[in-house]
């Protein structure tokens, strides 16, 4: 979607924004898959409950993109523009125990700079690519721990009462791979409360972390991470692989060889070729296990 209207594109570098016509969503996908829209990049925040209404009574809808790291996107025209938080300098200070943190700071980043200030808990996260404030909004998680678990305070966008509001980590419910914020809410910024470590002591976790993921993920390949959630008390990963899966493609998108969960871009791949492979991965596991499973990777589907 093109934004052609004068007095809307004339408005926007006064609420803070960039606009950049004709983005390809591709290049902002760890998948590398997607096609084009405008995108806007939000340098403020007390001004997006303003641009909100902007695009609102324009009739423009927009969706939010984080790192990008666990999207799969249509490709061609795409019939939404696209808001991005540019991070806020500094995007991590840190306070004794708790760091406050931009949504739109790299997650790997801030866990190490959190690390070489002795602060912990968050070893897992380190080698998952992406935002704070797309691991937020996921939940992510990893060996053993997840974000929610040091959410002390979370600043987000309600779309729902049209503006800016702050809440405390116990009003959130942070479960598997998915918490309480609407799916129109954007976040700005949140609070973690971390423990005190050594950082000699975080640094070997996080060097065993990197190691796990380096010999079971394909880190060097274009993914969105684990394509589907693993059911109660089993992994999708492993069933995709029992059933034989693993390189099974259709066009380029193709199950990788080293994680059947993860679901690679092997050369030119596009939306409609992932979106057959994913639902016919799903329907194989569900003849043969009796079990439907459910999206991880967000589907942005024009
Ligand atoms: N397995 C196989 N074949 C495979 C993949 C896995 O047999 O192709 C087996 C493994 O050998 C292991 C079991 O399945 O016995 C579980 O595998 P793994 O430890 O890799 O964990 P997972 O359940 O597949 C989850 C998360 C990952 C996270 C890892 C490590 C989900 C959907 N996946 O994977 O998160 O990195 O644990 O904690 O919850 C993501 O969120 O995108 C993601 C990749």
């Amino acid at each position: 979607m093109r934004i052609e209207n004068p007095r809307i594109v004339s408005a926007l570098p006064g609420l803070g924004v960039e606009l950049r016509h004709g983005a390809l969503l591709s290049e902002l996908t760890s998948l590398g898959i997607g096609g084009t829209t405008d995108l806007l990049r939000i340098k403020k925040h007390e001004t997006i409950p303003d641009l909100l209404n902007l695009l609102d009574v324009n009739g423009i809808p927009h969706k939010f993109l984080g790192g990008g790291s666990n999207l799969l996107v249509s490709d061609g025209e795409l019939p939404w523009v696209v808001l991005q938080l540019v991070p806020l300098e500094p995007d991590v200070v840190l306070e004794g125990n708790f760091a406050h943190v931009d949504a739109a700071a790299d997650l790997g980043r801030t866990v190490t700079f959190c690390a070489k200030n002795n602060l912990g808990g968050m070893e897992g996260l380190i080698g998952v690519p992406g935002t704070v404030g797309g691991a937020l909004r996921m939940n992510a998680g990893a060996y053993g721990m997840q974000i929610g678990s040091y959410v002390r305070e979370v600043k987000l966008y309600r779309a729902a009462g049209r503006k800016i509001e702050i809440l405390r980590g116990n009003q959130i419910s942070f479960e598997y791979r998915h918490t309480s914020f609407a799916p129109d809410d954007m976040m700005l910024a949140v609070t973690l409360e971390l423990p005190s470590k050594p950082f000699k002591e975080i640094l070997q976790g996080i060097r065993i972390c990197n190691e796990k993921r380096r010999s079971s993920q394909p880190l060097g390949q274009k993914s969105a991470g684990c394509i589907f959630k693993n059911p109660p008390g089993a992994s999708a990963g492993r069933m995709i692989d029992e059933l034989g899966l693993k390189g099974h493609s259709v066009g380029d998108a193709r199950v990788s060889d080293r994680h059947a969960n993860f679901f690679v871009n092997a050369g030119k791949a596009r939306a409609k070729d992932m979106l057959t492979l994913i639902a016919d991965v799903r329907e194989r596991v569900h003849k043969a296990y009796g079990v439907d499973l459910e999206n991880e990777v967000v589907v942005w589907n024009a």
